[in-house]
């Protein structure tokens, strides 16, 4: 399986979902591969912002050696499920697929996992908020890789 976490900066939210889905899935002795993007390429090139990098590196994830890309076309046939932290990154993703089956790729990560309390990951830019950012995606993703290893 093939993963791609998407965010608007691919500074502060879809680089912790990268660290944390990295995480679970290499504890949970699994061969995939996940990646992050942006929809802006804002901050292309950019290390994750730095309250991300400490907030990861406060619960033993290093995500400093990531560096921000833009999504681009190619990401469709490049993996398997597309996950989008809000519903506007959604629509600016929907807007880029050509074909029903690079639609079906696309999903809202918070509401494709079910049972969470928000279906989108507040941005965490301005208001600073990142340590709800960051409990959200650690249960999100461990729910994720427990959903499709069947356990629990
Ligand atoms: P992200 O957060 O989409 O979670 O990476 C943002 C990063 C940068 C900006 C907005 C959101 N920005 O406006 O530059």
């Amino acid at each position: 399986m093939k993963i791609l976490m998407v965010c608007l900066g691919n500074i502060c939210r879809s680089p912790l979902a990268e660290g944390l889905m990295r995480e679970k899935i290499h504890s949970a002795g699994l061969d995939w591969t996940v990646d992050s993007a942006g929809t802006s390429g804002w901050h292309s090139g950019e290390a994750p912002d730095r309250r991300s990098v400490q907030i990861a590196r406060a619960n033993q994830i290093d995500i400093s050696h990531q560096r921000a890309r833009q999504f681009s076309r190619a990401d469709f046939n490049r993996f398997d499920l597309i996950f989008a932290m809000d519903k506007s990154n959604l629509n600016e993703l929907r807007e880029l697929a050509s074909s029903e089956a690079q639609r079906k790729k696309l999903k809202l990560f918070l509401a494709e996992i079910g049972d969470m309390p928000f279906e989108e990951v507040p941005d965490p830019y301005y208001d600073g908020n990142f340590q709800r950012v960051f409990d959200m995606l650690d249960v999100a993703s461990d729910r994720f890789v427990q959903k499709y290893t069947g356990n629990r």
